[in-house]
């Protein structure tokens, strides 16, 4: 009896622990925000991003960069 119940604990432990890595991995692993700067005015749209943002552009994106194209769900405007 006493050891299932230790067991138990010891299993909610180890699920709370996975849990709160990936609540922390999501606060911080934010992707950044578009920089305040001229190129990026508050209303930039979508579409426009790639013009600078391509593998030849003045901000290439890294290699390892999601393909998805909906920039905006995850890049704030500044
Ligand atoms: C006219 C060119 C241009 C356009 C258009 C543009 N960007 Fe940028 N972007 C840049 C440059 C250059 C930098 C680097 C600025 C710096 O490092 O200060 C940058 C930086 C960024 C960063 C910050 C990266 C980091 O390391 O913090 C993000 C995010 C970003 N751009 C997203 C976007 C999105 C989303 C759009 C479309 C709405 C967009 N950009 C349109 C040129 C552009
Ligand atoms: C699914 C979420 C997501 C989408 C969609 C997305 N990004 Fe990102 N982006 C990130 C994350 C997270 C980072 C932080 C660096 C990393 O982990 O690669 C990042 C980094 C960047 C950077 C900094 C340089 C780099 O490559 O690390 C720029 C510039 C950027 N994104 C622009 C864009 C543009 C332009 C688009 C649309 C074509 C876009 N992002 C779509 C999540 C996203």
């Amino acid at each position: 009896m006493e050891r299932k119940r230790l067991k138990t604990i010891v299993f909610l432990a180890a699920m709370a622990a996975i849990l709160a890595t990936f609540v922390l991995l999501s606060i911080f692993d934010q992707p950044p925000r578009m920089p305040a700067d001229t190129d990026h005015p508050r209303h930039s749209i979508e579409s426009s991003c790639v013009q600078c943002h391509h593998p030849a552009g003045s901000k290439p994106l890294n290699p390892h960069h999601t393909e998805r194209r909906s920039c905006l769900k995850c890049h704030k405007a500044p």
